[in-house]
């Protein structure tokens, strides 16, 4: 097995490295003066099964030619089987048109990285699953939801716990996190606006009061989606109110925004790389190399992934 690390997240490609035990394969990932990505891999990798990491996060469209360009070097330097793994996979909210004219750019996104030569994917918490189905080629889609539970058991235990998904579209995974929390209770944020220019009405589903509520997304982005549901929350008497989520894609003034809010706390894997966070930032990372780890080692090993979520 081959390890080789584009540049979106050279710390988690270290960290699965050193799960695995198993050095990054030599390789220089640069630019030409006008930008033009250019690979060289250092290592024989004939017959090879190789593992590419890069998450396609911003800058989302060179983050993503760099691992189309890996895969190319890869491919004309005949490794046996090609493994793109996407920890963050860009492009994915784009997964349906949301109106006439529209692109559904996560599917030519995964066209282009099976056309690229990838042979199979592995990614974790897509923006929807089917988005697995938007590739030709075998899919695992892994979950952090065990990783987040473990870490919420291990600093909340004891507390009167509650999962709160921010919007309907979230309740699959809500609930998938409540179950390993010992079936905690489940309570939905149902945004509404009732009239064109008129604002968003907050309606939580689920008796909050006294809780801790624990919100749970794929990405926080802006920020906007989980401070909003956490002062919502707030106002119906949570106890308090701390948000874990997937990715940190945490653009623009995110981080200030989730500082200022009402959360105690918002925990993002670090399937994003992100330098230094400010002083008393209310963000904390969690890793998930152990994970992807594990599931490389079993992808090589042709052994069960699912099995790693019983
Ligand atoms: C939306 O469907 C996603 O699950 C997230 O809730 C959304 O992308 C978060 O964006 P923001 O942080 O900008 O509100």
């Amino acid at each position: 097995m081959k390890l080789l690390a584009a540049n979106s997240n050279l710390p988690l490609a270290r960290a699965i490295a050193d799960y695995l035990e198993t050095p990054l394969t030599k390789a220089s990932v640069r630019r030409f003066a006008d930008e033009e990505v250019f690979v060289e891999v250092n290592e024989n990798v004939r017959g090879e099964d190789v593992f590419v990491i890069q998450s396609t996060s911003f800058p989302t469209n060179d983050n993503l030619m760099e691992l189309l360009i890996c895969i190319d070097a890869l491919k004309r330097a005949s490794a046996k089987r090609i493994t793109a793994v996407i920890p963050y996979f860009g492009y994915a909210r784009q997964d349906r048109k949301p109106g006439p004219r529209t692109p559904i750019s996560a599917k030519l996104v995964a066209n282009i990285i099976t056309t690229a030569g990838a042979d199979r994917v592995l990614t974790m918490d897509l923006h929807a699953g089917q988005i697995q189905g938007f590739f030709d080629i075998p899919t695992d889609n892994l979950w952090a939801a065990p990783v987040m539970a473990a870490d919420i058991q291990a600093r909340h235990a004891g507390k009167k716990l509650m999962v709160v998904s921010p919007d309907v579209g979230g309740v699959v995974r809500a609930r998938s996190l409540a179950k390993r929390l010992d079936n905690a209770p489940l309570a939905i944020v149902d945004k509404r606006r009732e009239a064109a220019g008129e604002s968003e009405v907050m309606n939580i589903i689920g008796e909050v009061e006294g809780h801790c509520c624990i919100l749970i997304d794929d990405i926080v982005d802006s920020g906007g989606t989980l401070c909003n549901a956490a002062a919502a929350l707030m106002d119906q008497g949570a106890a308090n109110v701390l948000a874990y989520c997937s990715h940190g894609v945490l653009s623009g003034a995110a981080e200030a925004r989730v500082n200022a809010s009402v959360l105690t706390e918002l925990v993002v894997t670090d399937s994003i790389y992100r330098e230094g966070l400010t002083d008393g930032s209310k963000i904390r990372r969690l890793t998930i190399a152990p994970m992807f780890g594990e599931a490389i080692h079993r992808i090589a090993d042709e052994s069960s992934v699912s099995s790693l979520f019983d």
